[in-house]
Formats: structure tokens, C-alpha cells, sequence
């Protein structure tokens, strides 16, 4: 097929296939990797991972699948990181055609979700929020300039229904439900100046699902019969959302079956 340049001299025509998943090392984002590097419709699959990861599954898909897999270390609270991680988007003449931010923060060595307002720490806090608020936010200040005005794409954050105002009728878990509500709102305001600059661009939230990864593993005892699912399962059902919609739906917080959830 020939293709025509847009006026910013990146391609149009057909989607190039080219995919980008923050945190794919291990988790949704693993499985997100894994699940797009088995299809013929995608060309490469970009992998980011911390310096510190662990790598295992990724340098065995990279013997797999070779130079369809680019591995990309990237810590979303570095500087230096994000400055490296820039200069790789903009080597990619084709442009991203969905990315897919997996990265996250609910709890490590130090940081546990709080059960109550006396457990609150600034410290623990303020990284819930450079991690899952500023975090996507900078990757997609990385991404957006890289990509034409007339490029095609979609770039979704996994956000998390405990993010939603509305939707909270519980409580607790203040640093990462406030972060994910503060990365909602980045979502969409980058949605509405994405309207002029990268009019065909969908930026996006979506809630996952409780799936069955480190993130959940000491929280599963509450969740329902039925209603933990495989990190393979997450990884299609929300490729078949994110591949569904275009630019008339960008703004929106999505749930993993396609449904909207209330801000
Ligand atoms: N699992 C669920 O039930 C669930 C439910 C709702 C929403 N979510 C959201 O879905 C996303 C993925 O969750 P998950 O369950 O796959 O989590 P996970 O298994 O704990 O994986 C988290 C990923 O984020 C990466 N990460 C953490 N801090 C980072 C940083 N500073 N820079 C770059 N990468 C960083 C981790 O890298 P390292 O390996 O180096 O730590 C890892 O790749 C998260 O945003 C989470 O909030 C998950």
C-alpha cells in the first residue's frame, strides 16, 4: 500500500501496528506484551521496564520473537529515564499506534494502602502520586509530540475503579485512590487540548479488573467467586476495548468490558 505524508512528515494510511506498554515485565503489562507480540497485524511491541526488574520472561520473549520485541528501560519518576525514553519515540517514523501505560503503584516494602485516615504518611503519598498520577502523565508528555497531528493512535492509562469519586462508597486506600482519581483528571485534560492538537488521537482511562497479579495477590480474599481473573484474560479484554474505539470516544474512563464509569 502507498502511503502519503501528513504535513509533520509521519505516515498515514493503514495503522503501522506499532505498540508501547509501560511496566510490561511482569503483570497486566506482561500480559499485554505477550498477548500483542503473538499477532501478525502487530509489527513491534515496545516493552518498558525499570532498571531494577526483573526480566526473566522478557529476555526469554526476546529470544522468541527477537527484533519485534524492543526492550526499554524506563522509570517513570526519572528524569533522565523519561529523557532517554523520548528520544526513543521519536526513532519510530511510523508513529505508536496504541500504548498502553501498566505501570503502577499499590504497595511495596515501605507502603501499604492505609485502612485509615491515622495511617496517611506524606512521604508514602506523595509517591503513590509521582507513580500512578505523574508518572503517565510525563509518558504521555513523552509520547504525544512524537506522534503527527493527523496520527492515529490511543493512549490508555490503567487507571482503577476505586479512582472513581462516584463510585466510592468504602473508603480507605486514600494515596491510591486519590492517585488514580488525579491521573482520571490528567486523562481527560489531556483529552480536551488533544481535540486541536492530535484531533484523531483517543486518550483514555480503564479500569482492568481485579486480576490476579502482585498488585492484588494480598487483597484476593475479598474478592467474589469469579471475580479474579488471569492477567492473560485482562490483557484481551482490554485489547478488545482499546482497539474499538477512536477518537469520538477519547476522554472517557472505561471499565474492561466496554462499559463507562462514573468520574
Ligand atoms: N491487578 C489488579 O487487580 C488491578 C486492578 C485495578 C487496577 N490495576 C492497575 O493496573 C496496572 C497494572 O497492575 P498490575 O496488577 O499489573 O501490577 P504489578 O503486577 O504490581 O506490576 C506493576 C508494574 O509497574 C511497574 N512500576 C512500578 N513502579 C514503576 C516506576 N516508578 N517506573 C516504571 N515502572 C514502574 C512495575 O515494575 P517493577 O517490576 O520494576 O516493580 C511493574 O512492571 C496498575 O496501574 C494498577 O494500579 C490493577
Amino acid at each position: 500500500m502507498t502511503r502519503s505524508n501528513d504535513l509533520n512528515g509521519k505516515p498515514q494510511g493503514q495503522p503501522q501496528g506499532l505498540r508501547l506498554v509501560v511496566g510490561g515485565n511482569r503483570g497486566i503489562g506482561l500480559a499485554l506484551v505477550e498477548a500483542q507480540l503473538g499477532r501478525s497485524d502487530v509489527s513491534k511491541v515496545i516493552a518498558t521496564h525499570r532498571p531494577t526488574s526483573d526480566l526473566t520472561r522478557l529476555v526469554q520473549l526476546k529470544h522468541l520473537f527477537g527484533s519485534k520485541l524492543h526492550l526499554q528501560s524506563l522509570d517513570v519518576t526519572s528524569d533522565k529515564s523519561m529523557q532517554d525514553f523520548g528520544r526513543l519515540l521519536a526513532r519510530q517514523p511510523a508513529g505508536i499506534e496504541l500504548a498502553i501505560h501498566a505501570a503502577g503503584l499499590l504497595h511495596d516494602d515501605t507502603i501499604k494502602p492505609e485502612k485509615s485516615l491515622s495511617q496517611c504518611n506524606p512521604a508514602h503519598l506523595m509517591r503513590m502520586f509521582e507513580v500512578n498520577s505523574i508518572g503517565p502523565l510525563m509518558v504521555a508528555s513523552a509520547l504525544l509530540p512524537t506522534q503527527g497531528r493527523d496520527h492515529r493512535f490511543t493512549f490508555a492509562a490503567l487507571s482503577a475503579m476505586v479512582g472513581s469519586i462516584g463510585d466510592n462508597r468504602l473508603g480507605g486506600w486514600y494515596g491510591y485512590r486519590a492517585s488514580k482519581t488525579a491521573l482520571n483528571q490528567f486523562i481527560k485534560t489531556m483529552a480536551n487540548e488533544c481535540r486541536i492538537k492530535h484531533p484523531r488521537a483517543a486518550i483514555v482511562a480503564i479500569h482492568p479488573g481485579t486480576t490476579d497479579t502482585d498488585l492484588s495477590r494480598p487483597f484476593q480474599k475479598n474478592v467474589r467467586p469469579g471475580k479474579l481473573y488471569s492477567p492473560e484474560q485482562t490483557a484481551w479484554r482490554l485489547l478488545d476495548v482499546l482497539e474499538s474505539i477512536d477518537e469520538t470516544r477519547s476522554g472517557e474512563f472505561f471499565n474492561w468490558d466496554g462499559s463507562t464509569i462514573p468520574w
